[in-house]
């Protein structure tokens, strides 16, 4: 198994081109299941989770062309062969419960694997099965797999948190139900927003997508289009943080504010100074120490959960005290404790972190159980003393493309190597 080495190296300089949104895409590739036509999407990021869902919908009858060394996808689903998603498939990658929905609603039946917990939390299903019930869906569990079954009607479904594959997977059931749904406590993250734009561009009746209540017109059929999967605001803060603890100044391009207002906010109250550019967004470390803040994460438009460890990881050299609190999922400080083998000084008590602030951290060799722990564990190296080795990179390749080479070419010193 690979691993990255990264040394402490002083101010980073340079550009850093920010991919297509992960979790857009996947949720886009699932959608390409409601159309007889095929669904093209450009500025595909290169990640083993597009792979891996390209192979599940594989399974499915779809046939997938590849063109722009894979930077460009056109999915095909005009002759579905199943509507099973086998539990070897879904373990992998839980974004593809969401080929749930699209399956349903355009043939009526689906048979999909229940993804099961995960390192940051059990992360139930119950609002997308209680959403498709509402649908007039009969759903069944059995042998650890869902059976959804039934033609669809529009209902009103309000779910009990703004659930962001929830709010996903229920737009698509009823884009082809016969009647209106009113989804309401709907998720507004620009991933949301963005599949509901495809979903319009290839015939869909939405209205409200980016809003608290959202009203879906059924129509007959959805046709092909084309769509450019949006910049990956999750990869866009990552990067933003490296200057934050590297130090230095780095342009992230493709990036927009508006994409992370709530994170930029905060960035700038610790400190950096961050600037729109004709080309993105620049982040310039001012020199000095960084300001300890505080943080809650919350749904969009809040501080996204996403970013909480690369923004932890920045904290811990801040001078002062800073409490980052985690609502969205109820085990996601597992970068905490490798942070505190690497010098950091942090407190963890159920869902909230105290950081003390640190003048200095040490290289040490690491691990972390998920993709945003790992890459908040290659920041952090980038400023602690010595060499920090971070292990079981595979989560990393799931949901940052060519991350080294991304950051050697800012004056990171980093690089792939034979693990354990
Ligand atoms: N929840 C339930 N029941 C449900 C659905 C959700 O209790 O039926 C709970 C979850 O357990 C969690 C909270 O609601 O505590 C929020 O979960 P949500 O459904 O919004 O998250 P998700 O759709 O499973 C997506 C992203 C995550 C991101 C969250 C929150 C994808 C593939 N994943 O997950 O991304 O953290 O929204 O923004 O879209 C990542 O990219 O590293 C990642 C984990």
């Amino acid at each position: 198994m690979d691993s990255i080495l990264v040394k402490g190296n002083g101010p980073l300089k340079g550009q850093i081109p920010i991919a297509g949104a992960k979790n857009t895409c996947l949720k886009l590739m699932c959608a390409s299941l409601l159309s007889e036509e095929p669904l093209t999407l450009t500025n595909v990021p290169r990640l083993s989770d597009v792979a891996t869902l390209s192979t599940l919908l594989e399974s499915l009858g779809v046939e997938i062309g590849r063109l722009n060394e894979g930077g460009t996808l056109a999915f095909s689903a005009s002759n579905l062969t199943s509507h099973l998603a086998h539990y070897d498939m879904v373990r992998k990658l839980r974004a593809s419960f969401n080929v749930l929905g699209p399956l349903i609603g355009r043939t009526g039946e689906a048979v999909v694997s229940l993804p099961g917990g995960c390192a940051i939390g059990a992360r139930a299903v119950d609002f997308h099965l209680t959403g498709l019930e509402k649908l007039g869906a009969k759903v069944e569990l059995k042998d650890g797999y869902v059976h959804a079954s039934g033609d669809l009607k529009g209902a009103e479904i309000e779910f009990p948190f703004p659930s962001v594959g929830a709010t996903e997977n229920i737009m698509c059931a009823s884009v082809l139900a016969k009647g209106t749904t009113v989804i309401k406590n709907a998720a507004r993250e620009p991933d949301t927003k963005a599949l509901a734009d495809c979903l319009i561009a290839m015939g869909a009746d939405i209205e409200g997508a980016g809003t608290e209540t959202m009203v879906v017109r059924g129509v007959d059929r959805l046709r092909g289009t084309t769509h450019r999967v949006i910049t990956d605001r999750i990869e866009l803060g990552t990067y933003m943080t490296a200057p934050g603890i590297a130090g230095g100044e780095v342009e992230c391009l493709g990036g927009r504010r508006d994409l992370l207002a709530a994170f930029c906010d905060k960035m700038e109250e610790a400190g950096l100074e961050i600037t729109e550019t004709d080309l993105g967004l620049k982040v310039r470390h001012p020199g000095g120490r960084l300001k300890a803040v505080d943080v809650a994460t919350a749904p969009f438009p809040g501080f996204p959960t996403d970013l909480q460890a690369q923004f932890m990881a920045m904290m811990c050299f801040a001078e002062g005290t800073s409490v980052l609190e985690e609502t969205i999922f109820e085990n996601r400080f597992m970068h905490a404790p490798e942070l505190i083998r690497m010098g950091a000084n942090i407190e963890v008590a159920g869902g909230t972190a105290t950081v003390h602030g640190v003048e200095k951290m040490k290289g040490a060799p690491v691990m972390a159980t998920d993709l945003r722990a790992s890459v908040s564990l290659i920041l952090a190296g980038m400023a602690a003393e010595g060499e920090t080795q971070v292990n079981r990179v595979y989560h990393l390749d799931r949901g940052y493309e060519r991350l080294e080479e991304k950051l050697s070419n800012v004056g990171a010193l980093i690089e792939r190597v034979d693990g354990v």
